[in-house]
């Protein structure tokens, strides 16, 4: 679909790209880009940016700050920071410069089965896998906010979720940007007891200007500072999940939380150019597809390309394509389905890279997952640190849908994820990002749920060069590859790597969508004459980016699209 605004894209875009400049720069005048030496940390939420300035200037390291503004996101950053979720964190140690991936994904309650939010007569039952205490995977994001201290933190637990605790309990300031998200959302969360006594007044979301306490979530979160993760797992907060879980339906028992635990894997790496990419490896798709795309592109000639250009674009698409029909069908847990290994074999992709036609788009029906060889081989949130030890920290956590599934765990201050969704509740039926499964994403006790989480770290000459990440559900994928290809290809400043207009394709539907009033008339048009489906659609992801240039010295750049900033010291 082409919207009439489309006639006068051209102009917008370009008035919007000075906006967001403007935006960057500060009003009066010209700002330089602003450069740290000791640590740079970039978060979707001013307060969480600042919480971790403070704990580099108590002299943490970039893991320090990265478990503290995890907890300060949970207070001030509700609908996707959080204790009731879970993500990954793409980490690189500055002593010996290993590369790991922390896993603390959420994961199916024992009770949980592949039948779970079906009907008698196989019909999927409406708003099961999304609102309420059903939709929630065990929460895995304390247990892995601890697993990244104990491996890497050099200050004291306790003072790294303190912070978080007493921003929840002295109240912080509702932003503009909070009180628009609790609007939007005020009809889902009034329909929970504890949310809404949490959340709102009265029934009404706080304007801006309000100050917001949560004197719960503060009890949780002292709890959490003394004990670890046996304040969350164990004890009271155990506790109050299981009575939430029983009073509204859901599957989540004690053992469930007894037992979770992060998994340290070894991330997928791969070349594109000259550099080397680390990004997430399964129970995540982000690693694959972002490798597979960016490998599809990699023999193409840019030099009379740009980021704005039809045949770009195509191509990219096209690209985006083939890995997501890759995904539907070959990804899933590794440790409860054979993931195969060949899916960034260069043989496979240059079978792939076969079924682009560099003029026309490939309709989806025409593209089937491929059979690699095997044996071989509104809401997430996401934030970058560094400091200048070498230690960087690419974190991607969630609740999966703004506010997760709206329930408040009573009496412990904070609301559950609906990450159940993410697995393929019947094969074929897409999930709240349209995206489908089958097999290797069914649902099983235990497993943890098909991810699009790209936490991601770029490496030049072997030192780390760029660290970023995005929520964005499927898009997470499409918005962090084209980053890459923005700074690395297009030689964009980081600003406008960010900034750029984005657009997303992930095989079904067959739509090519683009950031409404972005992209001029011409390029609309040269699209749909090479056969895409296009729509627009308001702006979307929020990626949090970081460079590292060769004397050491960091910049970073927060979505303009988004709230957040980049501080540092
Ligand atoms: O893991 C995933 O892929 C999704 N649960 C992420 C959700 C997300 O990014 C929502 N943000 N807009």
């Amino acid at each position: 679909m082409l919207s009439r605004k489309s006639r006068v894209a051209s102009f917008v875009s370009t008035f919007i790209t000075i906006l967001f400049l403007v935006q960057l720069c500060g009003c009066a005048g010209i700002e330089l880009s602003r450069y740290y030496k000791r640590g740079i940390v970039v978060t979707g939420a001013p307060v969480a940016t600042q919480v971790g300035v403070e704990i580099f200037a108590a002299g943490g390291n970039a893991f320090d700050v990265a478990v503290a503004v995890g907890f300060a996101l949970a207070v001030v950053h509700p609908e996707a920071g959080n204790i009731g979720g879970g993500g990954f964190a793409m980490v690189r140690d500055g002593h010996g410069g290993l590369v790991e991936a922390l896993d603390f994904r959420e994961t199916a309650p024992a009770g949980a089965s592949e039948q779970m939010y079906l009907e008698d007569d196989d019909q999927v039952r409406p708003d099961a896998s999304t609102t309420g205490a059903l939709a929630a995977g065990v929460p895995g994001t304390v247990a892995g906010l601890y697993e990244l201290w104990q491996r890497h933190g050099s200050l004291p637990w306790e003072q790294l979720v303190t912070p978080a605790a007493q921003l929840a309990e002295t109240g912080f300031l509702v932003d503009d940007y909070l009180a628009a998200s609790l609007e939007k959302h005020r009809e889902s969360l009034a329909g929970f007891e504890a949310t809404a006594q949490m959340l709102l007044t009265g029934g009404d979301a706080p304007s801006a200007g309000d100050s917001l306490v949560l004197s719960d979530l503060a009890s949780t979160l002292y709890a959490i500072a003394a004990e670890g993760p046996d304040g969350f797992y164990k004890g009271t907060v155990a506790d109050k999940i299981v009575s939430c879980m029983q009073e509204h339906g859901g599957l989540i028992s004690h053992d469930d939380l007894k037992d979770y635990k992060s998994v340290w894997r070894t991330p997928i790496a791969f070349q594109f150019d000259s550099l080397t990419v680390y990004s997430m490896p399964p129970p995540s798709s982000g690693g694959i597809c972002i490798g597979q795309i960016l490998s599809l592109l990699q023999p193409y000639d840019f030099a009379t390309l740009s980021p704005m250009s039809v045949e770009y674009i195509h191509l990219f698409a096209e690209a985006a394509r083939l890995s997501f029909a890759d995904r539907s069908e070959h990804l899933g847990d590794p440790d409860f389905y054979d993931v195969p290994k060949g899916l960034l074999a260069p043989p496979y992709l240059e079978h792939r890279a076969d079924l682009i036609d560099k003029d026309q788009a490939t309709p989806s029906q025409q593209i089937s997952p491929g059979a690699p060889i095997s044996g071989e081989s509104e809401q997430t949130t996401h934030y970058s640190v560094c400091d200048s030890a070498g230690n960087t920290v690419a974190i991607t956590y969630t609740l999966n849908a703004a506010y997760g599934c709206k329930l408040v765990v009573e009496g412990a201050g904070f609301l559950l994820n609906n990450e159940m969704d993410d697995f393929s509740i019947k094969p074929g039926y897409p999930n709240l990002y349209g995206l489908i499964g089958g097999e290797a994403n069914k649902i099983e006790p235990g497993k943890r749920m098909l991810s699009s989480m790209s936490p991601t770290l770029v490496f030049k000459d072997g030192q780390p060069f760029m660290v970023l990440g995005s929520p964005g559900g499927s898009k997470i994928i499409t918005v962090v590859a084209q980053a890459i290809v923005n700074f690395t290809r297009f030689h964009l400043s980081l600003a406008e790597t960010v900034a750029q207009a984005r657009f997303h394709h992930q095989w079904l539907p067959d739509i090519l969508y683009l950031e409404e009033g972005r992209f001029d008339i011409n390029t609309i048009q040269g699209l749909i004459a090479r056969g895409h489906n296009v729509k627009e659609q308001e702006p979307f992801s929020d990626l949090q980016a970081v460079y590292i240039a060769e004397d050491g010295l960091m910049t970073g750049t927060s979505d303009p699209r988004g709230r957040g900033s980049v501080g540092g010291l």
